[in-house]
């Protein structure tokens, strides 16, 4: 059986980010012969300007892309957008194509009822214009993030399967793909 390489990328470079903890409860649900790695360095990306060199750390989110099967990105919502951090890394790939035809989960989590779904519908657009694969399954939206999160555990049983549903999802993507 074939061995699949997921990535998840957090919107939040907080340290104790509800987002990033999010990503890290896919860990426990994994099937055998699956990975998830989350993306560390999306700090280290400069600003993108078309037409320059790709420097180190854009290098390290491109080959990080490439190597990965199926992406599940998981963000917050800054001023009912997408963080700024998480749009400049995906601008880098627009002209080299990494997310084209990769399946991708999109899911924002907020502490308002609102869940970050601006952020969701924004991330959503950028994920067309990309290329990316999706399905009417691929989005989630977590509201009310703070009370779902208990000493940096997702412990919210809903949203636990929530995540796993997203993750099945991707997963058959991958599978078809
Ligand atoms: C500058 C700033 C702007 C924000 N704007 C929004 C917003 O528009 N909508 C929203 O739901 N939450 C907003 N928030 C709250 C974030 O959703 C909240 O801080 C969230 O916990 C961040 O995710 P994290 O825990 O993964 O870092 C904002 C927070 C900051 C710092």
């Amino acid at each position: 059986m074939k061995r699949i390489n997921l990535l998840g990328i957090s919107g939040s470079l907080r340290t104790e980010s509800t987002n990033t903890i999010i990503l890290r409860a896919v860990e426990s649900l994994l099937p055998e012969n699956t990975s998830f790695q989350i993306f560390q360095g999306l700090d280290e990306i400069p600003h993108f300007i078309p037409g320059v060199e790709d420097p180190h750390g854009v290098v390290k989110f491109k080959t990080a892309l490439r190597q990965a099967d199926g992406i599940m990105i998981c963000t917050p919502e800054y001023a009912f957008g997408v963080p700024g951090t998480l749009k400049n890394a995906l601008d880098w790939t627009v002209a080299t194509g990494e997310f084209n035809e990769k399946p991708v989960s999109a899911i924002s989590a907020s502490p308002l009822h609102t869940g970050g779904d601006k952020a969701l519908a924004s991330l959503l657009l950028t994920l067309t214009a990309l290329g990316t694969v999706r399905n009417e399954n691929s989005a989630l939206s977590i509201p009310d993030s703070k009370h779902k999160v208990e000493i940096g555990s997702l412990t919210d049983k809903l949203t636990i399967s929530l995540l796993q549903k997203q993750l099945d999802n991707l997963l058959d993507l991958v599978g078809r793909h």
